[in-house]
């Protein structure tokens, strides 16, 4: 099987809103929502963080590979969970992980926050 990105989804994010206690913040809603898309296998390997420092913009992810950029993302909604392993896909498939915002799906034209280069670039 191919190599598969790392998507890392924040657990604590709410989407910028104040939430009721004892209600699931957006974020682990969307954790959920990816989890059970990859319930037999797919196109990313998941885990969850609490708080990725990007609270007002959240929900947040990232998506990272060995020798690709690490894109940070937010905006993201519980809806967006199969349009984020569309992209997951097509970012293992880019040699660089770059994926202009014409390919991503349309629900995620703009949620990239920033990127960080691949490790291979520090050397
Ligand atoms: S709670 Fe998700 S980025 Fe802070």
């Amino acid at each position: 099987m191919p190599q598969r990105p790392h998507l890392i989804v924040c657990t604590t994010c709410q989407a910028g809103h104040e939430i009721a206690e004892g209600e699931t913040p957006p974020g682990a809603l969307l954790f959920a929502a990816v989890a059970g898309l990859l319930a037999e296998g797919g196109a990313a390997v998941l885990s969850g963080a609490s708080c990725m420092a990007n609270c007002e913009r959240g929900c947040s992810a990232a998506l990272a590979m060995p020798g690709k950029w690490t894109y940070f993302l937010g905006n993201l909604r519980p809806e967006h969970a199969a349009d984020l392993l569309t992209y997951a896909q097509t970012y293992a498939a880019s040699a660089t992980g770059t994926v202009m915002p014409s390919r991503r799906p349309a629900s995620l034209r703009n949620i990239v926050i920033g990127r960080v280069p691949p490790q291979e670039f520090a050397a």
